[in-house]
């Protein structure tokens, strides 16, 4: 049951319908699910395919994940689905309008991923004038958070998700969970058209603070939601802190959300690395 004093919604991330029903099971409810092309490439048909040494023609791969896709949707017909757009550094803009339009249409619940780079950003802004739900994924900086506020100025309710990756800035030594926290402060500041969804979630840790700091949606893998389930769905107090002395401070940063989307530095090196990982993932599905 979910517990009567969380505000955030709950999201699976993963790749596996028997998952969404595992942690429906167990937790008694589930808002919504992410996915990405490498929790598809884990999922078990493809896994077993390329552990086969088999690959996917480009329209079966496709087929593939529609058809994951529609299973989590029919499971949280209530929820969001988020089905990532294949990009890569060179995608434009336009292959990402045809392409989100097109996975927009595969299911009623969907939000689009799209990376924040600047063919996403123009993407973004189009899809969303569009009536397209959009989640805006691999943020790693507070200020890709304010470029992303002002792409999708005027989107309605729900709309735009923003997805800021808190364990890949942990794992080189950066303290995750203060982006959600400087991102909430910021956006504090606007007129809510951005949810704040926390991803890249690796533990309790993560979990409880990103409900501690105020976050939208957290979405989190299987392991961690069945942990929280098993511990009884404990909430943090209002003193809750994650151990973090081991990483560094992000500084929270005074950023206009006003500007035009062209004006902020967007520049991360690990959403240039994140879109390869995405992408060669990806590829590895695909016979060429
Ligand atoms: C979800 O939307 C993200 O793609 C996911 O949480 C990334 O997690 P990872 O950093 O553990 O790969």
């Amino acid at each position: 049951m979910r517990p009567r004093a969380l505000r955030a919604r709950i999201f699976l991330d993963g790749g596996d319908p028997a998952g969404t029903r595992r942690v429906q099971a167990a937790l008694g409810f589930l808002d919504g699910q992410t996915t990405n092309p490498t929790l598809m490439a884990k999922s078990p048909l493809a896994a077993a395919k390329l552990a086969e040494g088999g690959r996917f023609t480009p329209s079966e791969v496709m087929d593939f994940y529609r058809q994951v896709a529609r299973e989590m949707a029919g499971l949280i017909p209530e929820g969001s689905v988020s089905i990532e757009v294949p990009a890569d550094r060179d995608t434009s803009a336009e292959e990402m309008i045809g392409q989100g339009r097109s996975l927009f249409a595969w299911i009623p619940n969907a939000h689009v991923k799209l990376p924040i780079t600047r063919a996403g950003l123009e993407a973004a802004k189009a899809l969303v004038a569009q009536g397209v739900r959009v989640n805006m994924t691999l943020c790693f900086t507070q200020e890709q958070a304010a470029a992303v506020y002002a792409a999708t100025a005027g989107a309605g309710p729900g709309q735009v998700f923003i997805s800021p990756f808190i364990g890949r800035l942990d794992d080189r030594g950066e303290n995750g969970l203060d982006l959600i926290a400087g991102i909430a402060r910021m956006y504090a500041g606007g007129d809510g058209h951005v949810a704040l969804l926390a991803a890249s979630v690796r533990g309790q840790g993560h979990f409880l603070g990103s409900l501690a700091l105020g976050a939208d949606i957290v979405t989190a893998p299987e392991s961690v939601l069945l942990d929280w389930a098993e511990k009884g769905l404990p909430l943090p107090g209002p003193e809750y802190a994650c151990e973090s002395s081991d990483l560094r401070p992000i500084a929270f940063l005074d950023i206009p959300l006003a500007r035009r989307p062209e004006e902020y530095d967007i520049s991360s090196d690990l959403t240039d690395q994140g879109l390869e990982r995405f992408a060669s993932d990806w590829n590895a599905l695909i016979a060429r």
